[in-house]
């Protein structure tokens, strides 16, 4: 019994001795797990952004005051952020991408074969190559100005071979500098009014109006015909011009763009003309401004290979800038932008210029057209959705791109409900500037059975 006891003693004396050292371990690591949640917490406050900035360790450079200007994110990488949201939120629903306007078709094989011959050259002592001419392959410059400026004079020096027509937009920009005036279409592009605030063409934005100050925003909706009235248009430096548009999707007709170079010429103003999506013009709108007589003396054009051949990520693009085209003293622009590339740039991917060279063989330039067909099929598939559901439409017939009008409602909320409702991703009109507010921007880039469904979900919500 006494041992029994005794036992029991030496039992109870092990059991209180390691409730101690639990209690003690207890203790520890509550204390560790306290420190570590109080460390973490006044890191979080330390490093938390305020209004978008950290708190901490700061250099002595001012943060340029252009930057300081611009409102909220980049409209697509504000998009893409909330599709992320939508998609924690719902990480089953199927999501369907008819928003940012990115290619989805494979790329024919006649150019990606193109592409990987020349990198496997570049394995080989006779076919390396380094640094190419800033201005890009002059094959390239030739079967460019031969492809799509036939008939308008544009000579291959005049065409710049680029990495994408977004980049020559801000290539533009620092050729232009702060001090002069520009206007841009609304709604427009948003990359034409960010660059000119970054470059320091702008003032301040105004929320009332929702519009930046010293830039001149040219009315573009269907009272209009999606075209500015240059009737009641001041002058500006400069002018950016984008058809067929982005968002509306309006190709420019040649007699609004005769009365544009007309009134260029009359104010001495340059066209900035982006003509990214010619290739989906179906009817007779003009595919470039050199088609219009007197464009040489008035305009700049950018393009890109990338919603005609599929090169949003290979980057492809080019700009014209003729040799008439002067500054008010005479000096020729083409000069000054020869002088830009080569100090900005040094010349596009050799490999994305093979694939370029490839897609204006006549092979390369069928397979892309039927690629084209087929996005251009979509665009009908998505026009007819929307009519059917008794909504006006605009868009779809010269470009990957319907503009469709919700009278009354703000456009943002449109784009929260058809998301909520349908998993389907838009762009909200606003995301162009003002003149957007009650439509929503519908893309053609997509898989048919994507779009197809996307037709069938739109219709259930909306009937
Ligand atoms: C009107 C317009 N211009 C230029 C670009 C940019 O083209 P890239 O991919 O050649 O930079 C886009 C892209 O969506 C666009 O819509």
């Amino acid at each position: 019994m006494v041992q029994l006891l005794g036992h029991a003693g030496v039992n109870v004396k092990r059991a209180i001795s390691s409730a101690d050292e639990l209690l003690e371990k207890s203790c520890s690591v509550y204390l560790l797990t306290s420190i570590g949640f109080l460390v973490m917490l006044i890191l979080r406050i330390y490093l938390a952004p305020q209004n978008g900035r950290r708190v901490g360790h700061g250099t002595k450079v001012p943060r340029n005051i252009n930057m300081e200007r611009l409102r909220n994110g980049y409209l697509f990488s504000e998009i893409c952020r909330r599709e992320l949201e939508h998609t924690q939120k719902y990480p089953h629903a199927k999501l369907i991408k008819l928003g940012i306007g990115d290619t989805t078709e494979p790329i024919p094989d006649i150019i990606t074969s193109a592409m990987a011959e020349h990198a496997h050259a570049l394995s080989t002592i006779r076919g390396y190559r380094g640094y190419g001419a800033e201005q890009g392959n002059m094959e390239l410059r030739n079967a460019i100005a031969q492809t799509f400026y036939r008939d308008m004079g544009i000579k291959a020096n005049e065409v710049f071979v680029s990495d994408g027509a977004q980049c020559d937009i801000s290539r533009i920009q620092m050729l232009l500098g702060s001090n002069v005036t520009v206007a841009v279409q609304d709604p427009s592009f948003p990359a034409y009014m960010d660059s000119s605030v970054i470059i320091g063409q702008s003032g301040n934005f105004k929320e009332e109006t929702g519009k930046y100050e010293n830039i001149l925003y040219m009315n573009c909706g269907p009272e209009s015909n999606f075209f500015p009235d240059l009737s009641n248009t001041p002058r500006t430096d400069i002018i950016f011009l984008c058809s067929p548009n982005n968002p509306t999707g309006h190709a420019a007709s040649r007699q609004q763009l005769e009365q544009l170079v007309e009134f260029a010429k009359a104010n001495g103003s340059i066209i900035i003309h982006d003509s990214a999506y010619a290739a989906y013009i179906t009817d007779e709108s003009p595919r470039s401004i050199f088609e219009i007589p007197g464009g040489r003396e008035v305009a700049i054009e950018i393009s890109s290979f990338s919603k005609f051949a599929g090169f949003t990520g290979v980057r492809l693009g080019w700009t014209v800038v003729p040799e008439e085209l002067l500054y008010s003293n005479g000096f020729p622009v083409i000069k000054d932008y020869n002088r830009i590339v080569c100090t900005c740039f040094n010349g596009a991917s050799s490999i994305a210029q093979a694939g370029g060279l490839a897609c204006l063989s006549s092979d390369g330039y069928l397979a892309m057209n039927a690629v084209l067909d087929y996005y251009k099929e979509n665009a009908k598939i998505i026009m007819d959705t929307f009519t059917s559901l008794g909504l006006k439409v605009h868009g779809g017939k010269n470009a990957p791109y319907m503009w469709v009008h919700f009278p009354g409602l703000r456009s943002w909320d449109v784009f929260n409900e058809i998301l909520e409702k349908t998993h389907i991703i838009t762009v909200p009109g606003t995301g162009f500037g003002p003149g957007g507010e009650g439509y929503i921007r519908v893309s053609a880039f997509g898989q048919r059975e994507s779009v197809i469904e996307a037709s069938r979900r739109l219709k259930n919500l909306l009937k």
